[in-house]
């Protein structure tokens, strides 16, 4: 006797689907693949030997790392972060606006459940970072976006699709941005924009979400004031993460924002989790305390900025003379390579055939219209000579694309 599961399933789970790219992923493995299409730290700038000095504290503090902890986090961790974080937030946060995630993923779904009904607005950027985009989704949003070009948002847009929702009896609730280094169109929202969001948030008594997991490892030039720092209503939530700086295998994340919505999303994550590992917090706690952090992160920033000017030349090379364009990226995992006429759900297809991995547009758009002569190409993950044969195999398929069909 079979369970007829789906005749029992939510409506939620009915309405959701599996990643295109998660589909694309599969085949990634296959020998002789290679992939720019995951958005993975390289393996050789985890911190192993540094990292695992901190394993000690299992056999001296064994009863507090096997314990369950407490829901908003590792206090000590807490307080290193509110320290750390001042320069970027424009002051040290008090403990009661900062607590740790599983990951900075939960801390978009913990938000979503604090703030979302079905059928309220969440005003994205296109493209955007898709499993942001999915998760918001499962809470029942529906989605207004505005483009990205080289300075991020097109915050002078939002006033006229505020006041154009509104008047359709539409509620936007937050605006999602991913300040730096944005996934996946690689850009970093200027100054004067970020300026303007507070004020836009302040005027219309909206929220934002600064997801921030890139920020920290940025190639060249300065670092940018984040947009919690313009905002003097505490309208803004600022989301960091260990995964690009440390480890995604640690899976902690943090949150600062105003006491309210700090609690409210602490009260989500007891029935979400309960708290995340004490084990993962204490070890990077251990790393961070011992100066760890500060003095590791310039060897993944000089790593990944070889392989982004690797990529870079390999674009000159072979994709710039087939009318490929791009925007250079300051910092982060990405390039978003607009691709002209060639569709680019068709080249993903095309280079796989080459044994090269990409992901098209679409699937990180609201508006479907926004991805289809775009595709994300990490560079994070591939040594540099594997990059060159990379892109001279995607060169390859465009060509063929290229040519009239027979
Ligand atoms: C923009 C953005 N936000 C959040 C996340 C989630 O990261 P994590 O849960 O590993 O902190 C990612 C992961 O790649 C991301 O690109």
């Amino acid at each position: 006797m079979s369970n007829n599961w789906k005749k029992n399933f939510s409506a939620t789970a009915l309405k959701s689907r599996p990643s295109p790219v998660r589909e694309l992923l599969k085949v990634i493995g296959q020998p002789g693949m290679i992939s720019f299409a995951g958005g993975m730290p390289a393996p050789e700038v985890f911190p192993i030997e540094q990292f695992a000095e901190g394993a000690e504290q299992l056999k001296s503090n064994g009863t507090v790392l096997l314990q369950y902890g407490t829901t908003e986090g590792y206090n000590p961790l807490r307080e290193f972060l509110a320290k750390w974080t001042a320069p970027r937030l424009g002051r040290e946060v008090s403990l009661d606006e900062i607590f740790l995630t599983t990951g900075s993923q939960q801390a978009l779904d913990l938000f979503a459940w604090a703030m979302l009904d079905p059928g309220d607005v969440v005003i994205t950027e296109d493209p955007s970072y898709m499993a942001a985009l999915n998760t918001f989704g499962n809470h029942g949003a529906e989605f207004a976006s505005v483009r990205v070009d080289g300075k991020g948002m097109i915050v002078e847009e939002l006033p006229a699709l505020i006041e154009n929702l509104k008047k359709a009896g539409k509620k936007p609730k937050f605006i999602y941005t991913i300040v730096n280094f944005q996934n996946p169109a690689g850009s970093t929202m200027s100054v004067e924009r970020r300026q303007e969001l507070a004020a836009i948030a302040e005027r219309y008594e909206l929220t934002v979400f600064e997801d921030d997991p890139y920020g920290y490892v940025r190639f060249d030039g300065e670092h940018l004031p984040s947009i919690f720092s313009f905002d003097k209503a505490g309208n803004t939530v600022y989301a960091g993460s260990f995964s690009k700086i440390l480890s995604p295998g640690v899976r902690i994340g943090w949150v600062s924002g105003a006491k309210e919505i700090i609690r409210q999303m602490i009260v989500f994550k007891q029935t979400t989790d309960l708290c995340s590992s004490p084990i993962t917090q204490v070890l990077t706690h251990e790393y961070c305390r011992k100066g760890y952090l500060d003095a590791h992160l310039p060897n993944i920033i000089a790593n990944y900025r070889a392989k982004r000017d690797a990529m870079e030349k390999s674009f000159q090379k072979h994709l710039a003379p087939l009318g490929i364009t791009w925007v250079k990226p300051e910092g982060g995992f990405f390039f978003w390579l607009n691709t002209g006429a060639i569709d680019s759900d068709e080249l993903a297809k095309r280079a796989l055939d080459k044994k090269v991995a990409i992901l098209p547009g679409a699937p990180f758009c609201v508006d479907p219209e926004a991805g289809i002569h775009s595709s994300r190409i990490n560079y994070t993950y591939s040594k540099p000579e594997v990059i060159e044969e990379g892109v001279s195999r995607l060169a390859q398929a465009i060509e063929e694309m290229k040519l009239p069909a027979k």
